[in-house]
């Protein structure tokens, strides 16, 4: 296992975003629907990108990866079983379901189980499926699922949480091969999902309505290839933007998909920096003593659950009192007890956390616990004096890819360095 000895540092230059992780992964996933050659340009290489590489194989793809292009080939249909031993460790692999009964018509996906950042349910998977007629059961982990033929329905797929994005993705990938005409209401908009879209568009399927929350789906009988530049990553944007205000450096950000990102930049505006945007290029420049500010997270194209722990750890630097409520993951607050161990002074109650912003927190040593929160670590020791000592920062290998590498290429002072 790796650790992190991050230093006080104040960042410089230009910084190129990569592909987008949970775009590329249903994406991925979506090329079981097909046995005709994909290729994907702009993959980040990831540790989750790797998994879900492992499980297509298991599946019977044939695929290369290099410089960040997947070449994925069909070898055989027959197999229709994820193992539990590469799904556990990435909850996206669960959406092979959707694909795996629209084309194979039966599937075998090990449950996912909960995770650090809360109760992750599949209910709305589930009754997506369901409702497309594929009969569902669950037996020792595994959610096991066939049918004859799906066939088109008119499904509502809201939940206590609002949308959910990977089972929008489950839905609408077994859905494109189903008899009929699908409707998806209150589907996920954001735009992974509306990438996700127009992926099976370009190999055949009849997708309307993405990017909003009623998609509707004309059911096709075959799908071919096709050759697919995946959007590069939002999260990374909004982690540089955390890094850049809680480190008081300016930034240029380049390969920046600036509609995806509206609700951010307006935060980061009110929180005190001066954005200018040329292109898909982003030019930051954060004030001295950061603004506090409410910021609430939701789906798009309301702020995104993945920066609410970035952005606190940039909250902990700004002159007053900062609230955020969590809307998605009422749980996701991990980072919490590391950022006060540092010197934060954050108190949550509930789905709140209200953030007393300091003007210097202290290098100590901190634990990782999860993707993004290992994020707001790292940025939270950019910003505080001394030495900041990271574990466990496996979990950033899963999301960030050559994270040390472009900080470093900022000024950052950061080392990896063996447990
Ligand atoms: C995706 O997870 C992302 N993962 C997550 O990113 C992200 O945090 C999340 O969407 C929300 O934006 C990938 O794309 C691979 P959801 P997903 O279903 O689809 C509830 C990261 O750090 N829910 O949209 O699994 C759920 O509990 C990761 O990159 C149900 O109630 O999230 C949550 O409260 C972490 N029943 C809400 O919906 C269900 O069947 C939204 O979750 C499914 C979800």
């Amino acid at each position: 296992m790796d650790k992190f000895l991050v230093y006080n540092s104040s960042l410089s230059g230009s910084v190129k975003i990569s592909g987008s992780k949970n775009a590329a992964l249903p994406i991925m996933a979506a090329t079981l629907l097909t046995e005709c050659k994909c290729i994907l340009h702009n993959i980040p290489d990831l540790m989750d990108v790797r998994t879900m590489i492992k499980i297509l194989e298991v599946l019977g793809k044939r695929i290369d990866f290099k410089n960040n292009t997947l070449i994925i080939r069909n070898c055989s249909n027959k197999a229709f079983i994820a193992p539990y031993n590469l799904v556990r460790t990435m909850r996206a692999s669960f959406c092979c379901l959707g694909p795996l009964l629209g084309k194979r018509k039966k599937a075998k996906v090990a449950l996912p189980g909960g995770c650090v950042i809360g109760p992750r349910p599949v209910d709305l998977h589930l009754k997506g499926l369901q409702s497309l007629g594929a009969q569902i059961s669950i037996d020792k982990g595994y959610c096991l699922g066939k049918t004859k033929q799906l066939k088109g329905a008119h499904i509502y797929l809201g939940g206590a949480f609002g949308s959910s994005v990977l089972a929008t993705a489950n839905v609408l990938m077994a859905a494109v091969l189903a008899d009929g005409e699908t409707v998806i209401e209150h589907a996920a908009c954001e735009p992974e999902i509306e990438s996700l879209a127009i992926f099976l568009n370009k190999i055949g399927a009849k997708i309307q309505g993405h990017g909003s929350p009623i998609m509707r789906v004309k059911g096709v009988k075959k799908l071919s290839g096709c050759e697919f530049n995946n959007i590069c990553d939002r999260i990374e944007v909004g982690t540089f933007i955390a890094a850049s205000l809680a480190t008081r450096s300016a930034l240029t950000i380049k390969e920046v998909e600036v509609f995806h990102l509206t609700s951010v930049i307006d935060i980061a505006r009110k929180i005190g920096a001066e954005i200018k945007i040329n292109g898909r290029t982003l030019f930051i420049k954060p004030k001295q003593r950061l603004n506090p500010i409410n910021i609430t997270t939701l789906c798009y194209p309301g702020f995104p659950t993945d920066l609410q722990a970035q952005f606190m750890a940039a909250l902990s630097f700004a002159k007053g009192i900062s609230l955020i409520t969590e809307k998605i993951y009422p749980d996701r607050f991990m980072h919490v007890g590391e950022l006060n161990r540092m010197g934060a002074a954050i108190q949550r109650s509930g789905p709140h956390c209200i953030i007393e912003g300091k003007e210097k927190l202290f290098g100590a040593e901190i634990m990782a616990s999860d993707l993004r929160a290992s994020a707001a670590l790292v940025i939270a020791g950019l910003a505080a004096q001394g030495k900041t000592e990271i574990l466990r920062v496996y979990h950033i290998d899963r999301g960030y890819e050559k994270i040390e590498n472009k900080l470093k290429k900022l000024g950052a002072k950061i080392v990896r360095k063996k447990q």
